[in-house]
């Protein structure tokens, strides 16, 4: 069996890769889903330093909004952040416009992204009124197009362009045409979430369309969507037949769940003290990070530190420096105790 650092470091030939590392940066079949709001460095840091690269295989950014012009590297590199993990974290970008998308896809390669990913996914208004995110679910010849002039625009760079839909627009009648599309565009790896447009992020979870997915494509198919515990990660694969699968809101709940270790009250109160002060270090006023915390609060399982007859009075907590004080007293003098990952400077 490899080491985790073998993984990291010996090269192999691609015919002796694991179809989760070939023409793919990834370190492990498990990967973190982009959210906006929430897997910016801040939070996204704290999850890579507490897994190994066999552990977690890589992270996306949140989304990126592309209009009409390209984003410079500059903007991108403030999405990537500063620290460097042996796990990869890939730039995803959302947007309609092919000319700022290739050129934002390239842009993405200098400021040193070993993957792009494209949102087909976001059901906001701002996303549909531009014909961006989910809007082009109803539209697979312009998943093709959009994938299609990404890949080009990363052509000669290495870095592959991968793309990430939901089942559908307003069902899922679409969604083995989508698929192809993406894989006709030139997409290494395809994720599904398989909810609709319209499900939104409804409780219900719908693996057969993963396994539909699977079954019209030949490019690697990452499964995402209703992973609660990390004994789903192995079973959404088993299931379905994906080669990846991706943690959403789980992730909130538990940030150590793609190891699977289950950690201290202490433990679980240190890591969102850690995560209040990196907000706060980053320019987020004391009120605005504990807003985050709280973000946190509402999906919190790990270490028991919140239950369901404890969680309303969390988020109801008026004062900062209170929820700050309650985390406190549960936490753990002295530095984190948990970290399997140190990062590195940019
Ligand atoms: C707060 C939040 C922000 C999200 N932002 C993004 C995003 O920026 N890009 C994206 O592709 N999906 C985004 N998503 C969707 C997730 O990546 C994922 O597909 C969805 O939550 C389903 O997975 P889950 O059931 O494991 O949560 C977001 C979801 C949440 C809850």
């Amino acid at each position: 069996m490899s080491t985790s650092s073998e993984l990291a470091t010996k090269p192999q030939a691609a015919g002796d890769l694991p179809p989760y590392r070939a023409g793919l940066p990834f370190t492990s079949p498990w990967l973190l889903a982009p959210m906006e709001g929430v897997t910016e460095p801040a939070f996204r840091d704290l999850v890579l330093s507490r897994h190994r690269p066999d552990q977690l295989g890589g992270a996306f950014t949140e989304f990126v909004r592309v209009i009409d012009r390209p984003i410079k590297v500059k903007g991108l590199r403030r999405k990537l952040g500063s620290s460097r993990f042996p796990i990869p974290v890939g730039l995803q970008l959302m947007g309609s416009d092919l000319g700022a998308m290739a050129a934002t896809a390239r842009e993405a390669a200098a400021a040193g992204s070993p993957v792009v990913d494209i949102n087909f996914g976001c059901p906001s208004k701002g996303a549909l009124r531009g014909c961006a995110g989910a809007a082009l679910l109803d539209d697979p010849a312009g998943v093709e197009r959009l994938v299609q002039a990404v890949a080009d625009g990363l052509e000669g760079t290495g870095i592959p362009t991968t793309a990430k839909i939901r089942a559908g627009g307003e069902d899922d009648s679409l969604l083995e045409e989508l698929a192809r599309a993406a894989e006709a565009g030139g997409a290494a790896l395809l994720t599904v979430h398989c909810r609709t447009r319209k499900e939104a992020y409804a409780d219900t979870a719908d693996w057969d369309r993963l396994r539909r997915v699977v079954d019209s494509v030949s490019i690697p198919v990452c499964g995402n969507g209703g992973i609660d515990v990390h004994g789903d990660l192995q079973k959404l694969l088993a299931e379905t037949g994906c080669s990846f699968a991706m943690v959403g809101r789980a992730a909130l709940a538990n940030p150590w769940i793609f190891a699977g270790s289950e950690v201290t009250k202490r433990t679980a109160a240190s890591f969102l003290i850690e995560y209040g002060e990196a907000l706060q270090a980053r320019g987020h006023g004391l009120k605005g990070s504990v807003a985050r915390i709280k973000q946190l609060l509402r999906h919190w399982t790990a270490g028991g530190l919140v239950d369901s007859s404890s969680r309303l009075d969390w988020l109801r907590c008026p004062d900062p420096e209170q929820l700050m004080g309650r985390l406190r007293s549960h936490s753990s003098l002295g530095p984190p105790q948990d970290l399997v990952n140190r990062p590195a400077p940019d």
